[in-house]
C-alpha cells in the first residue's frame, strides 16, 4: 500500500461530526446531544474570539464549533449582552460554549442562570491558562484540585447544558497524574474535555505533545478535542492521527488564515466548500464585521490583535502589523493596510 492509499483509508474513518453528549441526555426527550460538524472548534482566546471574527469564519466555512474568550463569572451577570465585545453574538454563530474562569469558593450558579439565559448550547471551564493575571485568582491552571473538583460540582448541579473542560498536559510530564485528573474531571460531570498539548510553563514556540493528548484520549469515555500547533492541514492531519482525538481546536492559526477550517474541512472531512476569497478581501471583510458588531471605541483595538498574526502570511508582514499597530482610527489602519496590500499583495506561503 502506497503512502496516499493509507492516508486515503484513515481519512475514509474519520467521523465528519462530533456528538457531546450531556449527561442529562437521558432526562431530555428533545435530545440534548451537541451535533459538531465538522468537529473543528475555534479556540477561546481573549481579544480575539469574538464575534466579527466567528462571522467571519462561519463566512469561509468549516468552522463545527465556538468557544467564547475567558469569562469572569462574577462580571457575566452584570455584562450587557447587547453591547458588551465579550457576549455579543448573533443566533448564527452556534453551536457555542461560554469558557468561564473561576477562583477558589466562588458562586458559579449566578453565572451559569445567564448564560442559560443566553442561550448557551455549553459551559466550559478554563483549567489550562497560565496568564499571571490568573495566577492572582487561583484561576485557569492555578486552581487548586480541591477547588476544581467543587467547582466541576457545582457546575455540574447548576446546569443540564454540556460541560467542557479545557486543559493542558500538567505542571510535568505525568501520565498517571494526567490520567487521574481527567478521569476525576469526567466522574465530576465533564462531558467534553479539550486537552491543549503544552504543559503549564511551557511558550507557544515548543511543539506541542499531540502524542500525549492520545494517552488521555484512551483513559476517558468522553470526547477529546485536540488542541495547539495547527497551522496547516498537514498540522490538523498529523495532530489527529497522533492524538486519536475526537476533533481538533484551532487558535492563533485560524486568525492568521482564517480559510484554515475550510481547508481542513474539505480535505480532512470531505466537505465541498466554495473557494477562499483573495486575503486581502478577507481583512477587508473583518473590518466590514467588526464595525458591524463593535461599538466604534472597541473596534480598533480588536483589528490591531487580529492585524498582528494575520500579517504572517506576508513576506514583509511586519509593515502591514507596524502600519496598523501605529493608526489611531479605523479609517487610518484601514488605508495603510489598502497601501500595503497594493503595494505587497503577494502572500508566503506556509
Ligand atoms: C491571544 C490569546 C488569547 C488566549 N486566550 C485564552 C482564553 O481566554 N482561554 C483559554 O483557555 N485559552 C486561551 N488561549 C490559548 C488558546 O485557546 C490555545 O490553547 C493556544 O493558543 C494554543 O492553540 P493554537 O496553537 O492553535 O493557538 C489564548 C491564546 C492566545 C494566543
Amino acid at each position: 500500500m502506497c503512502v496516499s492509499d493509507a492516508l486515503l483509508l484513515s481519512e475514509e474513518k474519520r467521523p465528519a461530526s462530533l456528538s457531546i453528549p450531556s449527561r442529562f441526555q437521558h432526562r431530555d426527550a428533545a435530545g440534548n446531544i451537541l451535533h459538531c460538524s465538522p468537529p473543528l472548534a475555534l479556540a477561546p482566546m481573549v481579544g480575539l474570539s469574538h464575534s466579527a471574527l466567528r462571522l467571519l469564519l462561519l463566512e469561509l466555512g468549516g468552522v463545527g464549533l465556538f468557544f467564547s474568550e475567558m469569562l469572569s463569572v462574577t462580571r457575566l451577570p452584570i455584562e450587557n449582552e447587547i453591547v458588551s465585545p465579550f457576549l455579543c453574538r448573533t443566533a448564527a454563530e452556534s453551536p457555542f460554549f461560554y469558557q468561564i474562569f473561576v477562583s477558589p469558593g466562588q458562586d458559579v450558579f449566578p453565572a451559569v442562570e445567564r448564560l442559560h439565559s443566553l442561550n448557551a448550547q455549553g459551559i466550559d471551564l478554563n483549567l489550562g491558562c497560565p496568564a499571571p493575571a490568573l495566577r492572582k485568582q487561583g484561576a485557569g491552571s492555578f486552581m487548586p484540585l480541591d477547588s476544581i473538583k467543587k467547582t466541576v460540582a457545582g457546575l455540574r448541579k447548576a446546569t443540564e447544558l454540556p460541560l467542557s473542560a479545557k486543559i493542558r498536559l500538567g505542571r510535568k510530564l505525568d501520565e498517571k497524574g494526567l490520567i487521574s485528573f481527567c478521569t476525576m474531571l469526567e466522574d465530576e460531570g465533564i462531558d467534553l474535555l479539550t486537552v491543549h498539548g503544552r504543559l503549564q510553563g511551557e511558550k507557544f514556540c515548543r511543539k506541542p505533545r499531540w502524542d500525549w493528548i492520545a494517552k488521555v484520549k484512551s483513559a476517558v469515555r468522553v470526547p477529546v478535542i485536540a488542541n495547539g500547533g495547527i497551522f496547516t492541514v498537514d498540522d490538523a492531519r498529523n495532530c489527529l492521527d497522533q492524538s486519536r482525538a475526537d476533533g481538533l481546536m484551532l487558535g492563533r492559526g485560524a486568525v492568521c488564515r482564517p480559510w484554515l477550517f475550510a481547508d481542513i474541512a474539505r480535505s480532512l472531512y470531505g466537505i465541498e466548500l466554495p473557494p477562499e476569497p483573495p486575503v486581502e478581501e478577507v481583512y477587508f471583510r473583518f473590518i466590514t464585521l467588526l464595525n458591524e458588531r463593535f461599538l466604534p471605541e472597541r473596534r480598533l483595538g480588536r483589528l490591531k490583535q487580529f492585524t498582528f498574526y494575520y500579517a504572517q502570511n506576508f513576506s514583509f508582514g511586519h509593515h502591514l502589523a507596524s502600519g496598523v499597530q501605529n493608526s489611531s482610527s479605523l479609517e487610518e489602519a484601514s488605508d495603510r493596510a489598502a497601501a500595503f496590500f497594493a503595494a505587497a499583495p503577494e502572500s508566503s506561503s506556509f
